[in-house]
């Protein structure tokens, strides 16, 4: 029968449940996690107003908490101000001025510490020679460098004095550079001679400098770190080395006090679904997320050793390694370089010479490491690790128990963390001492957030493993404001589906029988085949799930009978087939038969080397979708991370079986 709703056929039974010793020592247990859930229940704004008033410094307390007249464009805390460096730094000088707050490492393995003292200094001594640069309150600064401390540390400087940061990942390409730049206005834009990846220097300089030739007419002053030392063109007029701007600034900067509203950053969306998006978000509202949202989800406690992955250039980078961490007063590890520099073990070396005990990441990573075998891992001690996140995508099953068994030792708890760039901080994740999980769930709304499933006509959908709509359904204080520039496409893209009255995530997602979300992938990433509709991603975890499968992207081709068929491009573990190619086909589609009916069976499979990705590692589905199709590609690809992998995506494709 053909249904209107998304049907889901991954079924996943496991169950895991926090261990007694972590319960014992979680932050939120039960009767905690139950007081929030019913404080926010009973009072939405006025649960966001407590914790805003305890957990957040502020200069002028707030009276509004929340101002909807102007809604879908909401405001938190109005008429308060604060200072989000303050808060970060400043708040934890006089208990923790000497605990470590960065541990930096560099791809070449040279260690550096700040602590708390040291980072307050080094910001504001930043802080000065942004204004001696004419900097101030409103004023963007774009930031493209390696991640390395003084990444941070330009953010908080911006902060401190009003300015607003828009942090562009330096794997972007110099035209994505420019059309960032173009767009905020940026007077200021931070910068280094370079960064080091996988033992390759990026030349940062050289792609600005390109950015930068007959265009961004906004930008006055270029700052410059030095990192690999190696000779870049300064224009000197333009340029200014980061070590002269700071020369004989002062260690100290008062901070401005600016409005809970004002744009704290603006961070550009990854071009997976068209032209990239700045997403502007809040000072108060937008900290308290990000702090809250870290100490419920990552349980920190003062002897932590708290280490997340992502690359500052994205809003994990920002939201879990620059902001909430550090408004917490966690000792966060920093890592410059590439998971598999000089070998696949780098990621384990660093946990066990950090001792790190909560460590976060991609599932794109898991599986790229999976792929390398349990011997990797097993080399190193990991024995201080006792909490692991997911973020980014859905995680598949496989994924999830191997990260489990093998990096975890059985041990650990698995955050699932479902956010977006949008939403500023995590919505959906188990906490950790409280939520039994399940391998590719991210398990069920925090305190606050008030996430539900809805079908066309917005109504909820309550049967189980019945697809929809995600969207949430009350303001929350990390929300993004707008998009910077584009008001109109705010209020259209995110609130316009249902009338202004629901956030719309652009995810399809079910419920099971114990209500846990299961993210089925972005909307736009469902296949209708014969009237079924189903999410990509379960086909892929399912390919995954095939001993011989190490990664797998599923499109939908256009199919006279059954309006798509299924067409799955797969990265095979070790070599890809060659003259056992077609067996495996018929091997992999009665697999997935099996796993998850006939009716996902892919039509079409064509093995691979690799996959295209953005720089973030989200697979080009659009791409891939024209590939499939036989279509010229007409989409921009400079976001592409590998581009020479088209070629053998487009060749031959060997017939799948019947
Ligand atoms: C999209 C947002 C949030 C930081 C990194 C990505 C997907 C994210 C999960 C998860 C399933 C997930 C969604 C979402 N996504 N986390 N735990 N399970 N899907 O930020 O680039 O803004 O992408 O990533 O599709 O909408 P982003």
């Amino acid at each position: 029968m053909a249904s209107q709703n998304i049907e889901s056929v991954l079924h996943e039974e496991r169950t895991f449940r926090p261990s007694a010793d972590f319960v014992a020592r979680a932050r939120i247990g039960t009767a905690r996690f139950d007081e929030l859930r019913r404080h926010a229940a009973e009072d939405h704004s006025g649960f966001w107003a407590r914790l805003a008033r305890e957990e957040l410094s502020w200069h002028t307390p707030f009276t509004v908490s929340l101002d909807e007249s102007d809604a879908p464009n909401y405001r938190w805390f109005t008429d308060g101000r604060l200072n989000v460096s303050y808060n970060c730094l400043d708040v934890h000088l006089a208990k923790r001025g000497e605990k470590t707050a960065i541990v930096f490492e560099g791809e070449s393995g040279e260690v550096r510490r700040l602590s708390y003292r040291e980072l307050h200094a080094e910001v504001c001594r930043f802080a000065n020679a942004l204004k001696a640069q004419g900097v101030g309150h409103g004023d963007r600064v774009a930031i493209y460098m390696p991640l390395v401390p003084e990444i941070v540390i330009a953010m908080h400087a911006c902060n401190r004095i009003g300015a607003i940061h828009s942090v562009v990942f330096g794997g972007f390409s110099a035209p994505a550079l420019r059309d960032r730049i173009e767009d905020t206005g940026a007077k200021v834009l931070i910068t280094a001679d370079g960064g080091w990846r996988a033992g390759q220097v990026i030349e940062l300089k050289a792609a600005a400098d390109k950015a930068l030739a007959g265009a961004c007419s906004s930008i006055e002053r270029v700052i410059v770190l030095k990192r690999t030392g190696r000779p870049v063109a300064m224009q000197p007029a333009r340029d200014l080395w980061w070590e002269d701007a700071v020369a004989g600034c002062s260690r100290e900067c008062a901070p401005v006090w600016v409005e809970a509203e004002h744009p704290l950053f603006l961070l550009y969306t990854s071009g997976s679904t068209g032209k990239p998006k700045g997403i502007q978000h809040s000072s108060g509202g937008y900290l308290l997320g990000a702090k809250v949202t870290t100490q419920w989800v990552f349980d920190l406690h003062e002897d932590d050793v708290y280490w997340c992955t992502a690359d500052v250039g994205w809003v994990t980078g920002h939201s879990y390694v620059a902001y909430g961490p550090l408004a917490l007063g966690a000792t966060v590890v920093l890592y410059e370089g590439s998971p598999t520099f000089p070998d696949g073990g780098r990621f384990w070396k660093l946990c066990q010479d950090h001792r790190v005990s909560v460590f976060y990441t991609a599932p794109t990573a898991i599986r790229a490491l999976m792929k390398l075998g349990d011997e990797v891992p097993g080399g190193y001690d990991l024995s201080r690790l006792r909490l692991l996140g997911s973020v980014g995508e859905p995680i598949n099953p496989e994924a999830w128990v191997w990260y489990h068994r093998v990096i975890g030792g059985g041990r650990c708890p698995i955050v699932d963390t479902w956010w977006q760039t949008e939403t500023g901080a995590i919505l959906i994740s188990p906490l950790p001492g409280v939520v039994a999980t399940k391998p590719g769930s991210c398990t069920l709304p925090l305190p606050g957030i008030e996430a539900d499933i809805v079908d066309e006509r917005g109504e909820s959908v309550t049967d189980p493993h019945t697809g929809g709509y995600l969207v949430v359904k009350k303001p929350w204080p990390a929300m993004l404001r707008t998009l910077w520039g584009d008001n109109d496409r705010y209020r259209v893209n995110y609130w316009g589906k249902f009338d202004d009255r629901y956030y719309v995530a652009g995810d399809s997602a079910h419920r099971d029988e114990d209500g846990y979300f299961w993210i089925m992938g972005r909307i736009d990433d469902v296949l209708n085949v014969s009237g079924h509709r189903l999410g990509t991603m379960e086909i892929e975890s399912a390919l995954v799930s095939h001993p011989r499968v190490a990664e797998a992207a599923v499109v939908g081709k256009p199919h006279d009978i059954k309006g798509e068929s299924v067409f799955a491009y797969v990265v095979c573990r070790g070599n890809r087939p060659g003259g056992d190619a077609s067996a495996l086909m018929s091997e992999l589609r009665d697999w997935v038969g099996e796993q998850l009916g006939a009716i996902a069976k892919p039509d079409h499979i064509r093995f691979a080397d690799n996959l295209p990705k953005t720089r973030s590692g989200k697979i080009m589905r659009r791409l891939l979708r024209s590939i499939a199709r036989g279509e010229d590609i007409t989409q921009d690809v400079s976001t592409l991370e590998n581009p020479a992998i088209l070629d053998q995506l487009r060749g031959v494709e060997a017939p799948a079986g019947a």
